[in-house]
């Protein structure tokens, strides 16, 4: 056959198709059939369920591992037929290391979840490269939580906020005395008297007064007064910052070296390596070791404390700690990062699968995918705000809606105040149009204004003094001739 029409021929052909649809050209080994498909074990988690478990209801085999490793499935060239066998009751987390175990041992052909690639575990299974790079964390509870609508008031201690307010109104008080006999601002009716004084004492702390102190005795008393709220102001502002920007955490860890040295007790997740890789590697005693079986029993025993039957830190993978934080804010992690594992798929010893899912799980993070399913998954209420991690010395709005709140009530407090004093203010005015409308027939040029009839618009737009000068007229009336 001469070259031409070898290449006429090449024209003709299709590209070959292989068994399952595949294209590429098969390497010669079969995974797995329609009739024997890959037994593939998976973790029936009861926590965290969001990275895989079985669905109570349906059955269903789902979660991130399971989204990630279908979706791996599709860069392999052939086509891996398989079944999902949970392992678990699905009560309490099942242990990893067993279903580890029972892969090398054949009971399953594969284990797919959020298994962690530990030196113990690929001396007796093949794993693939890890699709989820993670490492242990320690949380501990954080009870200077920094954020709150009170947060404000957190600098000074109950009895220091009383002191500084009874010294307002000492001050006020003094000053008034000192004033009053030769200073005509601290003059004038009782009730304007005791306003002068208390809005005195309150606008030295903003050094806006109004009003100004004449004798010598009242100068020096301030003198004094605004060195002290120079300090008191200054230390506010220093202690308020640093609660606000310091992440305090209110315990003896503050890493691992400190957890080790401690002699409290430490909570790790049931199921999981970290039991054995805080004794076995860390040589923590087994009886400092607690098992949590929930998030809500990592807060309650971080709650409690050591002292109460509770823990001092809990250690776990950063995956498992940033859901449990999600919506948590009494905790927080301290220290570095202790290790850096990952999580991977299992295999039989000498799977040529752990290969081919590798360079699968490779393409998949190369494509946009794997971020893909890591949003559909955790990142149901829109991704930024959830993944956000908050800069600490930024200032959120949370540690400030109580003083707005304040600043609102008072405010619109005022303005119903006003519009209260106003609209009776208004109404009393119509009623004395009315009435001298109807005493006099004919008007004279001093009633032909008052007579002007007044919207309230008009009328809350009028100085306060010109209506109060009608009120005036409208009592005592010039005379008329009639
Ligand atoms: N991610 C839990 C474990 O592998 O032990």
């Amino acid at each position: 056959m001469d070259t031409k029409s070898t290449s006429e021929m090449d024209h003709k052909l299709l590209n070959a198709s292989w068994p399952g649809k595949e294209t590429d050209k098969p390497r010669g080994w079969v995974a797995a059939t329609k009739e024997r498909p890959l037994r593939i074990g998976i973790p029936n988690r009861a926590t965290f369920v969001e990275y895989v478990t079985e669905d109570h209801g349906t059955h269903e085999i789902q979660g991130y591992c399971i989204d990630v490793f279908n979706a791996s499935l599709r860069f392999v060239p052939y086509d891996v037929p398989h079944r999902f066998i949970p392992f678990g009751d699905g009560k309490s987390n099942p242990s990893y290391d067993e279903l580890v175990r029972m892969v090398s041992e054949d009971v399953f052909d594969a284990a797919v979840g959020d298994i962690t690639i530990i030196t113990n575990r690929t001396r007796i299974a093949d794993f693939t490269q890890p699709y989820a790079a993670n490492g242990l964390v320690i949380v501990i509870p954080n009870r200077n939580s920094n954020s709150g609508a009170w947060v404000f008031l957190k600098p000074f201690t109950a009895e220091m906020w009383g002191v500084t307010a009874a010294f307002f109104l000492v001050i006020g008080l003094v000053i008034w005395i000192l004033e009053h006999r030769i200073n005509d601002d601290f003059r004038g009716p009782p009730r304007r008297q005791f306003i002068t004084m208390i809005l005195f004492s309150l606008s030295t702390l903003f050094k806006t007064n109004q009003v100004d102190t004449i004798s010598t005795l009242g100068r020096m008393v301030m003198m004094v007064w605004l060195f002290v709220l120079m300090v008191i102001t200054s230390s506010y502002t220093a202690s308020l910052t640093s609660i606000l920007t310091i992440q305090q955490l209110s315990s003896p860890i503050t890493g691992m070296d400190s957890l080790i040295a401690s002699n409290l007790p430490i909570g790790y997740q049931v199921g999981s390596f970290v039991g054995s890789y805080l004794t076995d590697s860390l040589n923590i005693a087994k009886s400092r070791l607690v098992v949590l079986e929930s998030p809500e029993d990592y807060a309650e025993k971080l709650s409690l404390g050591p002292t109460n039957g509770g823990v001092a830190a809990v250690v776990d993978e950063l995956p498992y700690v940033k859901l449990f934080l999600s919506d948590r804010k009494d905790f927080g992690i301290v220290g570095d990062m202790i290790t850096k594992n990952g999580w991977g798929f299992v295999f039989k010893r000498g799977s040529p699968l752990a290969m081919d899912l590798s360079t699968a799980i490779l393409r998949l993070s190369e494509s946009e995918d794997l971020k893909k399913i890591g949003d559909k998954w955790f990142c149901k209420d829109g991704c930024e705000a959830g993944r956000h991690v908050s800069d600490p010395n930024q200032l959120h709005l949370d540690s400030f809606w109580g003083l707005f709140l304040l600043c609102g009530s008072v405010t619109l407090t005022a303005l119903i105040i006003f519009l209260v004093k106003t609209v009776r203010q208004f109404v009393r005015y119509k009623k004395k149009q009315r009435d001298l409308m109807s005493q006099y027939s004919s008007a004279t040029s001093s009633t032909r204004c008052a007579q002007a009839v007044y919207s309230f618009f008009d009328f809350i737009d009028e100085k306060e003094e010109a209506i109060k000068k009608m009120f005036k007229q409208y009592e005592d009336p010039p005379s008329i001739a009639v």
